[in-house]
């Protein structure tokens, strides 16, 4: 951490925004638009095949300046070389957080404690793609002899959402005579939906856990266990229908997986940032592995744009500056990621998690209490159904909610007029959002004067428009790595560690110690608060 590090609401810089935002909340945007007829070319970037306009947004040149030096004070320049360098920059749990060494190309060299780890992780993408061919080709058998139709993932957060996302964006080059699912909460439903039509004997579960202690992930592990011995019978059938992506060898080697069909990876990949590692294993065997490399080289190519590109022209830069813009300044509490992309629908789930669980902190690296908003509430739906649900809020809210448009210009499926109708509501909605429409407008079509107060728009609602050429794996690959990097400005820029996720660990000691008091009667009595107590005997009494 460098020493001069100054409190961030003690920066010139955040001091000048401050000034600055006063002047901007009296301007809108039909006054900048029309001050400056190329602001829609101006305030764009184009970079590694992505158009980012963020013209629509309330800001000026001169904001754009001022949060480039707030980055620039708060030593954004430094914290990414850190990263890439292989620093130790997840402080609280003493780990050096390298996903983009997930994608580094061959030859490359990127040390942690000394050690070049680029090679251990090509020689696991060539254990996965040598497993991935097998199960695609009917050559890998299970125990009776058939070959494996089905793959289910099982996971949860990082282990699941990156997985799943993955295979719903690029199921377009997917392998159809194939099913893939995904089975992830501790509720039975989920995995008794997921397997109730298919055949252990054509099935192979992948049990994806960084840490393989996870409650849930070991529960439907062992689920799935109990379902294929029930047909299958033998113990040595686990070998041929259980493989394992982890980092924990011994509990793997525990729970009768052989280690030969464990998939490792490293502490150093956060949960949330794993989706390129091992735990893409099954998006390997879904999409084939050339596929799954050109996703990685997507992701590489953003990482480079983000190590090198100038600030003003640095998309996951501009992102976060954006984010903590509306953030910090107009108090904004939540940021909508609208993908016009059907096979894009669980992404704003998948960045739920991204965002959330990196940003979602009280407390300074050094554990000072912050005096300022950190990360936003994320959410969000494709479009156009969004539309059709909550954008009446975004549109007529009392709520500043930003947003993240992104389309793609060729569509995946050319059906009749779908894709122009497709995009014409995407351009709509960003239009309709920034401009609105005035008391006098609507007035001018003669609605009556009852009607006009609820039939304005006020305008003045911000958003980003991302367009790319079409969801390709590598197109995948930059946008995931997009957010990944604009996530670690904002968690830079506001002091925090963006990669530990302390605040999940509560809930999850205190169901360990509910869980016996329901399964057995508890001894003595119960020793929570009273509104607690009640619940349990509740449900213990809906079982008598
Ligand atoms: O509970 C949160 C979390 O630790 C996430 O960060 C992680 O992605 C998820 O649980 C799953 O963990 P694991 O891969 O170790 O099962």
């Amino acid at each position: 951490m460098p020493n001069e590090m100054i409190e961030l609401t003690k920066r010139q810089a955040w001091k000048d925004l401050d000034s600055h935002f006063r002047n901007i909340r009296a301007s809108s945007l039909r006054r900048l638009f029309a001050d400056d007829p190329s602001r829609g070319e101006r305030m764009a970037v184009q970079a590694e095949g992505i158009y980012f306009d963020y013209s629509k947004h309330l800001i000026t040149g001169e904001t754009i300046k001022l949060l480039i030096r707030l980055a620039d004070e708060s030593h954004i320049r430094d914290r990414i070389d850190a990263m890439f360098s292989g620093e130790k920059i997840n402080v609280t749990e003493k780990r050096a957080v390298l996903h983009v060494a997930l994608r580094a190309p061959k030859g490359k060299s990127i040390r942690v404690d000394g050690k070049n780890v680029v090679p251990e992780v090509h020689a696991v993408l060539d254990k996965m793609a040598d497993f991935a061919n097998r199960v695609r080709s009917g050559s890998w058998k299970g125990y009776t002899g058939k070959p494996i139709r089905n793959v289910i993932n099982i996971g949860i957060g990082g282990s699941d959402l990156g997985p799943v996302m993955a295979y719903e964006a690029l199921r377009h080059y997917s392998k159809r005579d194939m099913t893939f699912r995904f089975v992830s909460n501790v509720d039975g439903t989920d995995f008794a939906e997921a397997t109730q039509d298919l055949s252990p004997e054509e099935t192979l579960f992948i049990i994806s856990s960084k840490t393989f202690t996870t409650l849930e992930t070991m529960t439907n592990a062992h689920t799935a266990r109990e379902w294929t011995l029930r047909s299958l019978k033998q113990d040595s059938a686990v070998a041929k229908h259980f493989v394992a992506v982890s980092t924990n060898e011994k509990e793997v080697a525990k729970f009768g997986i052989d280690t030969a069909n464990m998939f490792g990876f490293w502490d150093w990949v956060g949960g949330r940032y794993s989706m390129d590692s091992a735990i893409g294993l099954s998006t390997m065997i879904a999409i084939g592995p050339e596929h799954f490399r050109s996703m990685l080289d997507g992701f590489h190519k953003m990482d480079e744009h983000f190590r090198t590109a100038p600030f003003e022209r640095n998309l996951p830069v501009i992102m976060g500056l954006l984010g903590i813009w509306y953030n910090n300044f107009f108090g904004a509490q939540t940021a909508a990621v609208l993908p016009y992309e059907q096979y894009l629908k669980r992404f704003p789930a998948y960045l739920q998690q991204l965002t959330m669980e990196s940003n979602g902190k009280h407390v300074t690296r050094e554990g000072k209490a912050v005096d300022y908003q950190t990360g936003p509430i994320y959410w969000g739906e494709p479009g156009t159904n969004g539309q059709h649900s909550f954008y009446q809020l975004i549109h007529q809210g009392t709520k500043l909610i930003p947003c993240d448009f992104i389309a793609f210009l060729k569509p995946l499926n050319q059906l009749g007029r779908h894709h122009d109708l497709l995009i014409a509501n995407v351009f709509a909605q960003s239009e309709a959002l920034a401009f609105g429409k005035t008391p006098e407008e609507v007035k001018a079509e003669g609605t009556p004067d009852w009607l006009i107060p609820h039939r304005t728009f006020e305008g003045n609602r911000p958003s980003t428009t991302i367009l790319i050429e079409s969801l390709t794996p590598e197109a995948l690959g930059k946008l995931v790595a997009l957010y990944e990097h604009s996530v670690f400005t904002q968690g830079a820029i506001w002091d925090i560690d963006s990669f530990d996720q302390w605040g999940v660990e509560l809930g999850k000691a205190l169901a360990v110690r509910i869980i016996p008091e329901l399964e057995k009667e508890p001894s003595a009595g119960l020793q929570h608060d009273s509104s607690t107590n009640t619940l349990i005997r509740k449900y213990i009494g809906s079982r008598k």
